[in-house]
């Protein structure tokens, strides 16, 4: 007669404690598995204009530098510090190699919470989305 009855509690407060944990439980499996987003690179080129590195922390600074040369100063050539040119272009250059925005750029600004607003008026690439 007693293990009937109290065998469904044992069970219920189980669950109960269970239920409890789970946030935290989840919580944590989310955090600790966070990685930055899985980036789709060009297929056919292996270099960007400037190193990963100076790339991954300079590209807003470079892309503001080319706009005032490309503007203001009419330079339309840029030459890396490989000595290597390019012609100063967003959509041109930059959207030629990453032709894949939404994979790319995109991606990456989703995660930092940056909307930058160059789509208003320069065209994305049409190719791969
Ligand atoms: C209000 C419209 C507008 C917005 C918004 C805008 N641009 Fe532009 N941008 C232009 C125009 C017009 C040109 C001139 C095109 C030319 O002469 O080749 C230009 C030229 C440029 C150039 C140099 C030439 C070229 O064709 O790429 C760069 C680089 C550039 N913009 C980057 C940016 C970036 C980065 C952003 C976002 C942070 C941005 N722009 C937002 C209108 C805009
Ligand atoms: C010739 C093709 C090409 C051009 C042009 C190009 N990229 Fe890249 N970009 C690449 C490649 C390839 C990589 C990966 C490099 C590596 O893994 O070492 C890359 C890497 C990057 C990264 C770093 C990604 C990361 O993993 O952190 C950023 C940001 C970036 N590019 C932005 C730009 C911007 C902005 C422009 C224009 C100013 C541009 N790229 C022009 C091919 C290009
Ligand atoms: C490796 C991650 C990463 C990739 C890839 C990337 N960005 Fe960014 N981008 C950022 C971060 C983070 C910021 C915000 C940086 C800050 O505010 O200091 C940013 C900021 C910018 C800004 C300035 C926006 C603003 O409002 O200040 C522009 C313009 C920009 N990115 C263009 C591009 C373009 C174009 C591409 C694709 C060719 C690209 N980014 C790819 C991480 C990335």
């Amino acid at each position: 007669m007693r293990m009937q009855n109290g065998f469904p509690i044992i069970v219920g407060l189980l669950l109960f404690i269970g239920a409890l944990c789970t946030p935290f439980l989840v919580g944590t499996a989310v955090t600790g598995t966070y990685k930055e987003p899985e980036l789709k690179l060009p297929a056919n080129e292996k270099n960007c204009v400037e190193s990963k590195e100076f790339m991954r922390e300079q590209h807003m600074q470079l892309l503001n530098d080319w706009r005032d040369w490309a503007l203001r100063d009419g330079k339309r050539i840029y030459t890396n510090h490989a000595g290597k040119e390019f012609t100063i272009s967003l959509q041109n250059t930059c959207m030629k190699c990453h032709n894949n925005k939404a994979d790319f750029c995109d991606k990456c600004h989703n995660d930092a919470a940056v909307t930058p607003y160059c789509w208003d008026c320069h065209i994305q690439p049409e190719g791969l989305k």
